[in-house]
Protein backbone atom coordinates (compact mmCIF):
# COMPACT_ATOMS: atom_id res chain seq x y z
CA UNK A 1 0.00 0.00 0.00
CA UNK A 2 1.31 3.29 -0.78
CA UNK A 3 0.34 6.48 1.01
CA UNK A 4 0.80 10.65 -0.27
CA UNK A 5 2.88 11.62 2.56
CA UNK A 6 6.15 9.15 3.86
CA UNK A 7 5.63 8.18 7.64
CA UNK A 8 8.22 9.32 9.43
CA UNK A 9 10.43 7.92 11.89
CA UNK A 10 9.81 8.49 15.64
CA UNK A 11 11.52 12.03 15.58
CA UNK A 12 8.97 14.18 17.46
CA UNK A 13 7.67 11.54 20.16
CA UNK A 14 7.48 13.19 23.27
CA UNK A 15 10.21 12.75 25.48
CA UNK A 16 10.98 10.13 27.57
CA UNK A 17 12.46 9.01 31.17
CA UNK A 18 15.36 6.42 29.70
CA UNK A 19 17.31 6.50 26.23
CA UNK A 20 20.20 4.43 25.08
CA UNK A 21 22.31 6.01 21.97
CA UNK A 22 24.43 3.63 20.44
CA UNK A 23 27.04 4.72 17.46
CA UNK A 24 27.84 2.12 15.33
CA UNK A 25 30.98 1.78 12.50
CA UNK A 26 30.11 -0.30 9.60
CA UNK A 27 32.85 -3.04 8.88
CA UNK A 28 34.25 -3.37 5.58
CA UNK A 29 33.51 -5.97 4.10
CA UNK A 30 30.53 -6.32 1.23
CA UNK A 31 28.45 -9.01 4.08
CA UNK A 32 28.50 -6.29 6.53
CA UNK A 33 26.81 -4.25 4.07
CA UNK A 34 24.64 -6.39 3.00
CA UNK A 35 23.43 -7.12 6.64
CA UNK A 36 22.86 -4.02 7.62
CA UNK A 37 20.80 -3.15 4.78
CA UNK A 38 18.73 -6.31 5.26
CA UNK A 39 18.20 -4.98 8.69
CA UNK A 40 17.41 -1.86 8.01
CA UNK A 41 14.16 -3.57 6.86
CA UNK A 42 14.20 -5.81 10.44
CA UNK A 43 14.18 -2.27 12.81
CA UNK A 44 10.78 -1.47 12.79
CA UNK A 45 9.55 -4.93 13.46
CA UNK A 46 12.06 -5.52 15.97
CA UNK A 47 11.01 -2.64 17.65
CA UNK A 48 7.00 -3.61 17.71
CA UNK A 49 8.34 -7.12 19.25
CA UNK A 50 9.71 -5.14 22.06
CA UNK A 51 7.63 -2.61 22.20
CA UNK A 52 3.79 -4.20 22.52
CA UNK A 53 5.16 -6.23 25.55
CA UNK A 54 4.84 -3.59 27.42
CA UNK A 55 2.06 -0.68 25.56
CA UNK A 56 2.60 2.50 28.16
CA UNK A 57 6.39 2.06 27.95
CA UNK A 58 6.21 4.00 25.27
CA UNK A 59 9.39 2.21 23.19
CA UNK A 60 10.32 3.91 20.08
CA UNK A 61 13.86 3.56 18.37
CA UNK A 62 15.25 6.25 15.53
CA UNK A 63 17.77 5.03 12.88
CA UNK A 64 19.83 7.55 11.24
CA UNK A 65 22.65 7.11 9.08
CA UNK A 66 26.03 8.81 8.20
CA UNK A 67 27.10 10.05 4.68
CA UNK A 68 30.46 7.91 4.35
CA UNK A 69 27.77 4.99 5.35
CA UNK A 70 25.35 6.21 2.77
CA UNK A 71 27.95 6.44 0.45
CA UNK A 72 29.21 2.81 1.04
CA UNK A 73 25.22 0.99 1.32
CA UNK A 74 23.51 2.58 -1.16
CA UNK A 75 24.23 4.05 -5.18
CA UNK A 76 21.49 6.56 -6.94
CA UNK A 77 20.12 9.46 -5.28
CA UNK A 78 21.26 10.23 -1.29
CA UNK A 79 19.77 13.12 0.57
CA UNK A 80 20.66 16.57 -0.24
CA UNK A 81 22.54 17.89 2.67
CA UNK A 82 24.08 14.84 4.13
CA UNK A 83 27.92 15.49 4.64
CA UNK A 84 30.16 14.31 7.56
CA UNK A 85 30.06 16.18 10.48
CA UNK A 86 31.57 19.47 10.25
CA UNK A 87 34.18 20.58 13.69
CA UNK A 88 33.48 23.95 14.73
CA UNK A 89 35.90 25.70 17.51
CA UNK A 90 39.78 24.52 18.38
CA UNK A 91 41.90 23.81 21.07
CA UNK A 92 39.70 23.34 24.37
CA UNK A 93 36.95 24.53 22.80
CA UNK A 94 36.26 22.24 20.01
CA UNK A 95 33.35 19.99 18.76
CA UNK A 96 35.15 16.74 17.11
CA UNK A 97 33.94 14.69 14.85
CA UNK A 98 34.35 11.18 15.71
CA UNK A 99 33.83 7.59 13.96
CA UNK A 100 29.92 6.78 13.64
CA UNK A 101 27.99 4.97 10.69
CA UNK A 102 24.86 4.09 11.98
CA UNK A 103 22.90 5.88 15.38
CA UNK A 104 20.61 4.13 17.68
CA UNK A 105 18.44 6.64 19.09
CA UNK A 106 16.28 4.39 21.22
CA UNK A 107 13.89 5.92 23.91
CA UNK A 108 11.26 4.38 26.27
CA UNK A 109 9.83 5.15 29.81
CA UNK A 110 11.53 2.43 31.44
CA UNK A 111 15.05 1.46 31.11
CA UNK A 112 14.79 -2.54 30.36
CA UNK A 113 12.84 -2.00 27.32
CA UNK A 114 15.86 0.29 25.93
CA UNK A 115 18.12 -2.33 26.99
CA UNK A 116 15.98 -5.55 25.67
CA UNK A 117 15.71 -3.65 22.21
CA UNK A 118 19.49 -2.37 22.14
CA UNK A 119 20.37 -6.23 22.73
CA UNK A 120 17.92 -7.51 19.76
CA UNK A 121 19.24 -4.95 17.51
CA UNK A 122 23.27 -5.74 18.30
CA UNK A 123 22.32 -10.05 18.02
CA UNK A 124 20.41 -8.81 14.28
CA UNK A 125 23.56 -6.96 13.04
CA UNK A 126 26.08 -9.35 14.39
CA UNK A 127 29.60 -8.86 12.99
CA UNK A 128 28.64 -6.18 10.14
CA UNK A 129 29.37 -3.31 12.85
CA UNK A 130 31.63 -2.31 15.72
CA UNK A 131 30.14 -0.03 18.75
CA UNK A 132 31.93 3.20 18.78
CA UNK A 133 29.81 4.39 21.99
CA UNK A 134 27.81 3.17 24.00
CA UNK A 135 25.30 5.48 26.43
CA UNK A 136 22.63 5.57 28.62
CA UNK A 137 20.43 8.29 29.40
CA UNK A 138 18.51 9.13 32.21
CA UNK A 139 15.81 11.32 33.88
CA UNK A 140 17.03 13.44 36.27
CA UNK A 141 14.56 14.95 38.75
CA UNK A 142 11.89 17.59 36.86
CA UNK A 143 13.91 17.11 33.32
CA UNK A 144 17.15 18.32 34.94
CA UNK A 145 20.42 18.22 32.62
CA UNK A 146 23.29 17.17 35.00
CA UNK A 147 24.25 20.77 35.35
CA UNK A 148 20.76 21.63 37.23
CA UNK A 149 19.17 23.04 35.26
CA UNK A 150 15.72 21.72 33.10
CA UNK A 151 16.49 21.22 29.23
CA UNK A 152 13.96 21.34 26.91
CA UNK A 153 11.94 23.61 27.33
CA UNK A 154 11.63 25.87 24.68
CA UNK A 155 11.61 23.09 21.94
CA UNK A 156 9.17 23.33 19.66
CA UNK A 157 5.95 21.25 19.90
CA UNK A 158 2.90 19.91 17.66
CA UNK A 159 3.09 21.07 14.29
CA UNK A 160 6.13 23.34 14.53
CA UNK A 161 8.15 20.07 15.62
CA UNK A 162 7.02 18.25 12.28
CA UNK A 163 7.75 21.90 10.82
CA UNK A 164 10.94 21.89 12.09
CA UNK A 165 12.25 18.89 11.34
CA UNK A 166 10.91 17.16 8.05
CA UNK A 167 11.85 17.11 5.18
CA UNK A 168 9.38 18.70 2.67
CA UNK A 169 9.56 19.56 -1.07
CA UNK A 170 12.83 21.14 -0.64
CA UNK A 171 14.27 17.77 -1.16
CA UNK A 172 11.16 15.74 -2.40
CA UNK A 173 13.01 12.04 -2.62
CA UNK A 174 13.63 12.54 0.67
CA UNK A 175 10.64 13.66 2.12
CA UNK A 176 9.31 12.54 5.84
CA UNK A 177 13.30 11.96 7.18
CA UNK A 178 15.37 14.29 8.85
CA UNK A 179 18.98 15.33 10.32
CA UNK A 180 19.83 14.26 13.67
CA UNK A 181 23.66 15.48 14.83
CA UNK A 182 24.84 13.99 18.59
CA UNK A 183 27.13 15.14 20.48
CA UNK A 184 28.95 13.89 24.25
CA UNK A 185 29.52 16.29 26.60
CA UNK A 186 31.30 15.68 29.93
CA UNK A 187 30.87 18.72 32.68
CA UNK A 188 33.92 19.80 34.86
CA UNK A 189 31.36 19.93 37.43
CA UNK A 190 33.42 21.08 40.29
CA UNK A 191 34.09 24.31 38.68
CA UNK A 192 30.53 24.48 37.58
CA UNK A 193 29.10 24.18 41.42
CA UNK A 194 31.83 26.43 42.54
CA UNK A 195 29.79 29.36 40.35
CA UNK A 196 26.75 31.08 42.90
CA UNK A 197 23.54 30.17 41.43
CA UNK A 198 23.27 33.82 39.79
CA UNK A 199 26.54 32.55 38.02
CA UNK A 200 25.34 30.07 36.59
CA UNK A 201 22.25 31.36 35.54
CA UNK A 202 24.16 34.33 33.77
CA UNK A 203 25.71 31.03 31.78
CA UNK A 204 22.21 29.59 30.49
CA UNK A 205 20.04 32.38 30.30
CA UNK A 206 17.32 31.25 32.66
CA UNK A 207 16.82 31.00 36.08
CA UNK A 208 17.87 27.41 37.88
CA UNK A 209 14.95 26.45 40.05
CA UNK A 210 11.99 27.89 38.13
CA UNK A 211 13.35 27.73 34.83
CA UNK A 212 12.21 31.16 33.34
CA UNK A 213 14.35 33.16 30.99
CA UNK A 214 16.21 35.77 31.88
CA UNK A 215 14.81 39.48 30.61
CA UNK A 216 17.01 40.98 27.71
CA UNK A 217 18.70 43.34 30.33
CA UNK A 218 19.60 40.55 32.70
CA UNK A 219 20.88 37.95 29.86
CA UNK A 220 24.34 38.24 28.51
CA UNK A 221 24.76 37.74 24.83
CA UNK A 222 27.06 34.74 25.38
CA UNK A 223 24.20 32.91 27.67
CA UNK A 224 23.77 29.53 26.28
CA UNK A 225 20.18 30.45 25.72
CA UNK A 226 20.82 33.73 23.39
CA UNK A 227 23.44 32.46 21.35
CA UNK A 228 21.42 28.96 20.43
CA UNK A 229 18.62 31.35 19.42
CA UNK A 230 18.76 31.61 15.74
CA UNK A 231 16.54 33.56 12.56
CA UNK A 232 16.03 33.03 8.65
CA UNK A 233 17.00 35.37 6.47
CA UNK A 234 13.38 36.84 6.98
CA UNK A 235 14.18 37.08 10.43
CA UNK A 236 11.77 34.07 11.89
CA UNK A 237 13.29 32.28 14.49
CA UNK A 238 14.61 28.71 13.53
CA UNK A 239 14.37 25.98 16.32
CA UNK A 240 15.54 22.73 15.93
CA UNK A 241 13.92 19.72 18.53
CA UNK A 242 16.43 18.34 21.09
CA UNK A 243 15.86 15.48 24.06
CA UNK A 244 18.92 15.65 26.09
CA UNK A 245 19.87 12.96 28.66
CA UNK A 246 21.68 13.19 31.62
CA UNK A 247 24.07 10.16 31.93
CA UNK A 248 27.66 9.37 34.01
CA UNK A 249 29.21 7.13 36.81
CA UNK A 250 29.40 9.00 39.97
CA UNK A 251 32.05 6.47 41.05
CA UNK A 252 34.31 6.93 38.01
CA UNK A 253 33.36 11.09 38.26
CA UNK A 254 31.75 11.35 35.05
CA UNK A 255 29.50 13.45 35.00
CA UNK A 256 27.91 14.14 31.38
CA UNK A 257 25.13 15.25 28.98
CA UNK A 258 24.13 13.68 25.42
CA UNK A 259 23.09 16.50 23.15
CA UNK A 260 20.64 15.37 20.69
CA UNK A 261 18.98 17.21 18.08
CA UNK A 262 16.90 16.66 14.87
CA UNK A 263 16.35 19.56 12.26
CA UNK A 264 15.05 19.24 8.44
CA UNK A 265 18.89 20.16 6.99
CA UNK A 266 21.73 19.88 8.99
CA UNK A 267 22.65 24.13 8.51
CA UNK A 268 20.66 25.23 11.72
CA UNK A 269 22.26 23.27 14.38
CA UNK A 270 26.04 24.15 12.56
CA UNK A 271 24.98 27.36 13.50
CA UNK A 272 24.36 26.85 16.76
CA UNK A 273 27.10 25.07 17.16
CA UNK A 274 29.36 28.04 15.28
CA UNK A 275 27.18 30.27 17.66
CA UNK A 276 28.76 28.32 20.86
CA UNK A 277 32.20 27.36 20.02
CA UNK A 278 33.32 29.98 17.55
CA UNK A 279 31.17 32.43 19.11
CA UNK A 280 28.45 35.61 17.68
CA UNK A 281 30.67 37.59 16.75
CA UNK A 282 33.61 35.44 16.59
CA UNK A 283 35.05 35.37 20.25
CA UNK A 284 31.77 36.13 22.14
CA UNK A 285 31.32 32.15 22.67
CA UNK A 286 29.20 30.09 25.10
CA UNK A 287 30.22 30.24 28.61
CA UNK A 288 28.75 26.76 28.93
CA UNK A 289 31.53 25.43 27.51
CA UNK A 290 34.46 26.01 29.87
CA UNK A 291 32.54 23.83 32.25
CA UNK A 292 31.71 21.22 29.11
CA UNK A 293 33.77 19.11 26.86
CA UNK A 294 32.59 18.05 23.62
CA UNK A 295 33.97 14.30 23.15
CA UNK A 296 31.89 12.79 20.44
CA UNK A 297 30.41 14.59 17.47
CA UNK A 298 28.44 12.78 14.26
CA UNK A 299 25.81 13.72 11.47
CA UNK A 300 23.25 11.36 10.19
CA UNK A 301 20.22 11.83 7.67
CA UNK A 302 17.03 9.84 9.34
CA UNK A 303 15.03 8.41 7.08
CA UNK A 304 11.26 8.48 6.85
CA UNK A 305 10.13 5.00 8.67
CA UNK A 306 8.80 4.13 4.92
CA UNK A 307 12.18 4.88 3.01
CA UNK A 308 14.36 2.90 6.03
CA UNK A 309 12.00 -0.63 5.37
CA UNK A 310 12.34 0.27 1.60
CA UNK A 311 16.45 0.93 1.87
CA UNK A 312 16.20 -3.03 2.49
CA UNK A 313 15.65 -3.68 -1.13
CA UNK A 314 18.05 -1.06 -2.63
C1 LIG B 1 26.69 20.88 27.04
C2 LIG B 1 25.56 20.37 26.63
C3 LIG B 1 24.28 21.16 26.74
C4 LIG B 1 23.54 21.41 27.85
C5 LIG B 1 23.80 20.94 29.27
C6 LIG B 1 22.43 22.23 27.42
C7 LIG B 1 21.46 22.72 28.26
C8 LIG B 1 20.47 23.63 27.90
C9 LIG B 1 19.54 24.25 28.79
C10 LIG B 1 19.52 24.03 30.31
C11 LIG B 1 18.73 25.04 28.08
C12 LIG B 1 17.58 25.94 28.58
C13 LIG B 1 16.25 25.27 28.60
C14 LIG B 1 15.71 24.88 27.23
O1 LIG B 1 15.10 25.71 26.53
O2 LIG B 1 15.92 23.74 26.86
C15 LIG B 1 19.13 24.91 26.69
C16 LIG B 1 18.54 25.55 25.64
C17 LIG B 1 18.87 25.36 24.32
N1 LIG B 1 19.95 24.63 23.86
FE1 LIG B 1 21.26 23.59 24.96
N2 LIG B 1 22.52 22.44 26.06
C18 LIG B 1 23.64 21.81 25.60
C19 LIG B 1 24.10 21.79 24.31
C20 LIG B 1 23.46 22.35 23.24
C21 LIG B 1 23.89 22.27 21.87
C22 LIG B 1 25.15 21.57 21.40
C23 LIG B 1 22.95 22.93 21.12
C24 LIG B 1 22.87 23.15 19.63
C25 LIG B 1 23.80 22.82 18.76
C26 LIG B 1 21.95 23.41 22.01
C27 LIG B 1 20.81 24.10 21.63
C28 LIG B 1 19.90 24.69 22.49
C29 LIG B 1 18.73 25.42 22.05
C30 LIG B 1 18.28 25.65 20.62
C31 LIG B 1 18.10 25.87 23.20
C32 LIG B 1 16.81 26.71 23.29
C33 LIG B 1 17.13 28.17 23.14
C34 LIG B 1 15.85 29.00 23.24
O3 LIG B 1 15.02 28.92 22.32
O4 LIG B 1 15.69 29.68 24.27
N3 LIG B 1 22.27 23.06 23.29
N4 LIG B 1 20.20 24.05 26.61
Amino acid sequence: MTYETPEPQAVCNPITSSAIFLVLTLNPTPESAQTVRDWFGDVAGLTRSVGKRVPAGNLTCVCGISANAWDTLFDGPRPASLHPFREFGEGERLAPATPGDILLHIRAEQMDLCFELATQMMAALGDAVTVADEVQGFRYFDMRSIIGFVDGTENPEGRKAAHFTMIGDEDPEFSGGSYVLVQKYLHKMDAWNALSVEAQERVIGRTKLADIELSDEEKPSNAHAALTVITDENGEEVKILRDNMPFGRPGAGEFGTYFIGYARSPSPIEQMLENMFVGRPAGNYDRLLDFSTAVTGGLFFVPSADLLEALADR
